[in-house]
C-alpha cells in the first residue's frame, strides 16, 4: 500500500473476517447492515480491489453481487478468468450512503474513513500474499500507487510492488455504469476486459 499502516491485525482470514466484523474503527459501522469483508481462496494468486460495498453487498455481506458486480463478472469471464480462483476485496468494507426517500444512495467514503479501513486491506495482502494484484477504480489505485495515480492515463501498466509481486489498476465497473455516453462505455468495458486479460495471462 502506497501509506503505511499503524499495526495490521493477526490472524487467519477467517479471524480476521470475525474482527472486521466488529470493527468500530470509523463510524460507518453504525449504517451498515454487514462488513463486507473480502472473499476467495486463502492463498489467491490474483487479488481483485474494488471500492467499498453497495447496497446489495452490503445486505448479503458478500462483494461485487450486485449491479457492478454483474459487469465484472461478465469482464472476468470475457478475460478467461475464474472467480473462484480470485480473492476479491474492497478498499473500504462498510457501506456509505444517504436516504433519499426510500433508497440508500452511495456516498464515496472520506479520506479518514478510507484510512481507517486500510488495516484490513494491509491484512489481507500480508495473508494471501497474491503475485498480481488488481485496483479497480481510482480509490483502490490510490490506495495501491499513491494519491498522484490516475486511472485514466494510467491504467493497464504493471508496476513492482516489492519483489514478489507485481499490481495494475484498471477502470472500476461502476464508473463504467455511470458513463453518461453509451460510446464511451463501451470503450472503457473493453479496456477493462484487456487489462484483466494481460491479469489472465500473467497467471496461466
Ligand atoms: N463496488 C465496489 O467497489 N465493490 C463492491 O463490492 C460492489 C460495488
Amino acid at each position: 500500500l502506497a501509506k503505511p499502516v499503524d499495526a495490521i491485525p493477526a490472524g487467519s482470514l477467517a479471524t480476521l473476517r470475525r474482527k472486521a466484523a466488529g470493527c468500530r474503527a470509523c463510524p460507518l459501522w453504525r449504517g451498515a447492515t454487514h462488513t463486507v469483508f473480502g472473499r476467495g481462496p486463502a492463498h489467491a494468486v490474483a487479488m481483485l480491489i474494488g471500492e467499498q460495498p453497495g447496497a446489495q453487498e452490503d445486505r448479503t455481506g458478500e462483494p461485487f453481487v450486485g449491479p457492478a458486480g454483474q459487469l465484472l463478472d461478465r469482464a472476468m469471464a470475457e478475460a478467461g478468468l475464474d472467480r473462484d480462483e480470485l480473492y476479491l476485496t474492497n478498499t473500504v468494507k462498510h457501506f456509505k450512503y444517504e436516504i433519499r426517500g426510500t433508497a440508500k444512495l452511495h456516498k464515496s467514503a472520506s479520506a479518514a474513513e478510507q484510512a481507517a479501513c486500510r488495516q484490513w486491506l494491509a491484512a489481507e495482502l500480508s495473508r494471501v500474499q497474491p503475485r498480481l494484484v488488481v485496483g479497480l477504480g481510482a480509490m483502490a489505485a490510490k490506495t495501491l500507487f499513491g494519491n498522484a495515480f490516475r486511472i485514466g492515463t494510467e491504467r493497464g501498466q504493471w508496476r513492482e510492488m516489492g519483489a514478489r509481486a507485481r499490481g495494475v489498476a484498471t477502470w472500476h465497473p461502476s464508473a463504467i455504469l455511470r458513463m453518461p455516453r453509451e460510446d464511451r462505455r463501451r470503450e472503457a468495458y473493453a479496456e477493462l476486459v484487456a487489462d484483466l486479460c494481460k491479469v489472465a495471462t500473467a497467471l496461466a
